[in-house]
């Protein structure tokens, strides 16, 4: 029986979604979002604090910045609600609203750019005005965990060792990359311990992580428009690719077998189903779950916005014909 007296203390470490059934290919899925932060983000936002803690970088009277699209943000203001501190969160209009409620309900302060910048989209524009924000304020403190080691030894600590744990014969990991600090920790906690491992990193297209060309992406998670410096390709044995059409399509699969996950949820599924597909052998595969559904309800699992960004054919056929019914 967990009894805790932080809601970061508490996170369910161990469960796992047997896909075998619904994506017809041996795949296991590890859920991140049943914490009280709702994302896998939490084991990142504890980290850094703790680390900026301990460094003696955080201070009484400290207030915390971070450039986030959501979930980190989330996290980060339970973390800062549970320690006592301020925390602002720099977002941009791809944030969920649901996700800025959040925040703002846990006492953060949010500040949503509207402008992406010319050449690094939106994330360069949150970044510029962090960096502003900090060289100003000298009580204002950045994490950034687009650099943080801290971001990635949360997973070398906890995740990589999670699903070594519950499947010692793991053949493939299936991880989605954002800031990559689950990637990289992951990645170099399979290369020390079980270097067998194969490292499939899944991206969206439109994110220049892996040097692909930027287009625009709508969902936010995955993806980035400035290349991650925690990134460390050497790690990583391969790289997919997911357009944002599939990641929907992937997302209400599950859902029509009453699993509603979050939007990186089927980015990660749809390239771990092709993979499998290609690769036509007995393996053990694994794939992250980074958060739950309910934060993608105004986007992913809702309709009109579907229709409205990527066409209507996206829906499936009763989806479709409810929205043509609703239509004036
Ligand atoms: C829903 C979701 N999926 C995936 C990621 C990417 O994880 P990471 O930043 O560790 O690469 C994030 C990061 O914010 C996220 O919020």
């Amino acid at each position: 029986m967990p009894v805790i007296s932080t809601p970061q203390e508490f996170n369910v470490d161990d469960l796992y979604v047997d896909l075998r059934r619904l994506s017809g290919h041996p795949l296991y899925l590890k859920c991140e979002g049943f914490n009280f932060a709702g994302s896998i983000k939490l084991k990142a936002a504890n980290e850094m604090v703790s680390a900026a803690v301990r460094s003696g970088a955080l201070r009484e009277g400290t207030t915390l910045v971070e450039s986030s699209s959501g979930n980190l943000g989330v996290a980060l203001a339970l973390v800062a609600a549970s320690r006592g501190l301020r925390f602002l969160c720099v977002t941009d209009t791809r944030c969920n609203l649901s996700t800025r409620q959040l925040m703002t309900a846990l006492g953060a302060q949010v500040h949503v750019i509207t402008e992406p910048h010319p050449e690094d989209g939106f994330l360069g524009a949150r970044i510029r005005f962090v960096k502003d924000l900090v060289a100003e304020h000298a009580d204002h403190l950045w994490l950034n965990q687009y650099a943080n080691p801290g971001n990635w030894t949360a997973h070398y600590q906890t995740t990589g060792p999670e699903i070594l744990k519950s499947f010692p014969e793991v053949d493939v990991v299936f991880i989605g990359a954002g800031s990559t600090g689950t990637l990289m920790g992951c990645a170099r906690y399979f290369r020390e311990n079980k270097p067998s491992v194969r490292v499939v990193a899944v991206d969206s297209v439109g994110s220049v992580t892996f040097g692909t060309p930027a287009q625009p992406r709508m969902l936010p998670g995955l993806g980035t428009s400035v290349r991650p410096p925690l990134l460390d390709e050497s790690y990583v044995d391969e790289v997919l690719h997911v357009a944002e059409a599939d990641t929907v399509r992937a997302c209400r699969a599950l859902l029509r077998h009453g699993f509603l996950f979050g939007g990186s949820t089927g980015t990660v599924l749809s390239g771990a189903t092709a993979w499998l597909a290609r690769h036509d052998r007995d393996v053990t595969a694994v794939a992250i779950a980074p958060d739950l559904g309910e934060r993608y309800l105004d986007t992913v699992y809702h309709d009109q916005w579907i229709a409205d960004i990527y066409g209507a054919d996206l829906l499936g056929e009763q989806e479709a014909a409810t929205l043509a019914r609703r239509m004036p």
